[in-house]
């Protein structure tokens, strides 16, 4: 017989293989501190919530280095990549996070949060409310500024790797 332990372990497992299976972009979310230092992470936790007002939802594990000096900053930066940037983001995750800005070449928006040159688009958001859930807190930010690059050809992960998706014109 299995225990409710037990049925609770095989719907995390199979949730998180759904998940697996639900193709997302990728995008580097920044924040900076009043001293001028610089924090981020890779994230696919991303959605548009509204246009009016214009504003999205990001989920950030309180565990990582962003989350603490993001709600404290109460402004942060969405930098989308483009399909030939598996390698930035993967050098970016994989850096020391004192170490991240080293990987590519970053803007510094007015409010001093960091957005990627050479991003699909960047946005600059206020943080307008975070609510804890779980191992997350799920920010909603009401957008600020956008940068668009010409081209949308976009870095998508799905099922642990990263792949590229362009639209047919
Ligand atoms: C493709 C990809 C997507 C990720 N998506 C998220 C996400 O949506 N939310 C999140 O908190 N961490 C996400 N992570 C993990 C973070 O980028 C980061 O590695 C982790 O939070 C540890 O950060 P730290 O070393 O700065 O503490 C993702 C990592 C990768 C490689």
């Amino acid at each position: 017989m299995t225990t409710i332990q037990e049925r609770n372990e095989t719907l995390a497992a199979d949730f998180r293989g759904a998940m697996r299976r639900l193709a997302s972009g990728v995008a580097l979310v920044t924040t900076a501190d009043d001293n001028g230092a610089r924090y981020g992470i890779a994230m696919t936790a991303l959605m548009s919530l509204s246009m009016e007002p214009p504003s999205l939802l990001i989920a950030v594990n309180r565990t990582a280095s962003l989350c603490e000096p993001l709600v404290a900053r109460g402004r942060f930066g969405i930098s989308l990549l483009g399909r030939d940037q598996e390698q930035t983001c993967q050098d970016f995750v994989s850096a020391p996070a004192d170490r991240r800005f080293d990987v590519a070449d970053w803007d510094t928006h007015e409010s001093g949060v960091p957005l990627l040159r050479s991003a699909l688009a960047g946005i600059v958001c206020t943080l307008d409310q975070a609510e804890p859930f779980g191992s997350h807190m799920v920010i909603r930010g009401l957008v600020d500024y956008v940068s668009l690059a010409s081209t949308s050809d976009a870095l998508v992960y799905l099922d642990g790797r990263y792949g590229g998706m362009a639209v047919n014109v």
